[in-house]
């Protein structure tokens, strides 16, 4: 468990592609954003440390106390446990009683290293737990590191699922959606895996342009009821606060890593950055807005994202 530990700016600038796209990209351009992407968290995935989770995080004292209550100890971890918090606040809108998952298959798309999907397996005791993610890097290690009797890791595309019609319970998806380019077709899948009355639960970051596609999106037939939507953005902007705090898991992570001056020094200065920084109101550092003039990091090395948002939807 700890803080996500994309410090050295391994975002690409083709987060802009999908976030500003009018989504009608040619599939050329989409082959060259997955493999952008793939290429991205596999780098990351191999330097990474043990028990990372790849979001922004969320925070809310009583999410954390129901969390310490079915899994005691919880809040005495010496890290800050705020993304788990996020896959339980978008786990526990999903109207089933946490502890109704025994017969039910769960399938989380964008598992990243698959730690949420573990945190949540201890959370409750569902019969089948599948985590999908494109990069091979970081299925291989969640698959090495956590998958057991019920819970495995495949690696696979958000946008073209392989897992047969109606047969998921619940679709759970966190932090992944910014990256497909064709929103559609992965709303339009998590339908078609999902069993009629199953759920879907997901939160993402959104600019103003890609909750407007959302929301047309969530106008037409995709066979999905939309339940639950929630604006979570100061949950999460209090989280990353936490987060970047002198004493918060960023800057200890930073002291214990074994890297070199400059290169703590670019990571301190870039970092804040990648970890929602300009979304919680932190501003470019002088050596970030250098970088930038220099061509050494894209000029929007994050988007513009001003909401954080979490929606469930039923399948009809
Ligand atoms: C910000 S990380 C979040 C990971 C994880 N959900 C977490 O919170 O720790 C986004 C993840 O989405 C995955 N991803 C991006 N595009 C994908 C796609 N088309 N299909 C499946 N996974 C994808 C990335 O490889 C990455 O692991």
């Amino acid at each position: 468990m700890g803080a996500r530990e994309d410090m050295y700016g391994l975002f690409t600038s083709v987060n802009e592609i999908n976030l500003t796209d009018d989504q009608s990209g040619q599939s050329a351009k989409e082959g060259v954003h997955k493999k952008n992407i793939s290429t991205s968290y596999d780098l990351q995935a191999r330097m990474s440390k043990k028990g990372i989770l790849w979001n922004w995080g969320y925070h809310d004292e009583q999410v954390a106390k129901e969390i310490n209550a079915r899994i005691p100890g919880f809040l005495d971890y010496d890290t800050d446990g705020f993304s788990e918090e996020l896959y339980f606040a978008a786990l526990r809108e999903v109207p089933i009683d946490l502890d109704d998952y025994a017969d039910k298959f769960v399938l989380e798309v964008g598992c990243g290293l698959g730690e949420g999907l573990n945190f949540l397996s201890r959370v409750i005791h569902a019969k089948t737990m599948v985590g999908l993610d494109l990069s091979e890097q970081a299925v291989n290690r969640a698959n090495a590191a956590l998958s057991r009797a019920g819970l495995r890791y495949v690696q696979g595309d958000a946008e073209n699922l392989p897992f047969e019609d109606g047969e998921v319970d619940v679709v759970v998806n966190i932090e992944s959606a910014h990256n497909y380019p064709r929103l559609e077709k992965f709303l339009q899948e998590a339908a078609r895996v999902l069993k009629p009355g199953g759920f879907f639960t997901h939160v993402d970051l959104y600019t103003t342009q890609r909750h407007a596609f959302l929301k047309e999106l969530q106008a037409k037939d995709l066979g999905l009821e939309w339940v639950v939507e929630r604006d979570i953005s100061s949950k999460v902007q209090a989280a990353i606060h936490q987060r970047l705090s002198p004493d918060g898991s960023f800057h200890k992570a930073l002291r214990e890593q074994r890297v070199g001056a400059i290169q703590r020094h670019m990571a301190k200065r870039v970092g804040p950055e990648a970890v929602g920084g300009s979304f919680a109101g932190y501003t470019d550092s002088g050596s970030t807005k250098l970088l930038k003039k220099m061509g050494v990091l894209p000029s929007q090395f994050m988007p513009p994202v001003d909401s954080y948002r979490l929606y469930v939807a039923k399948k009809i």
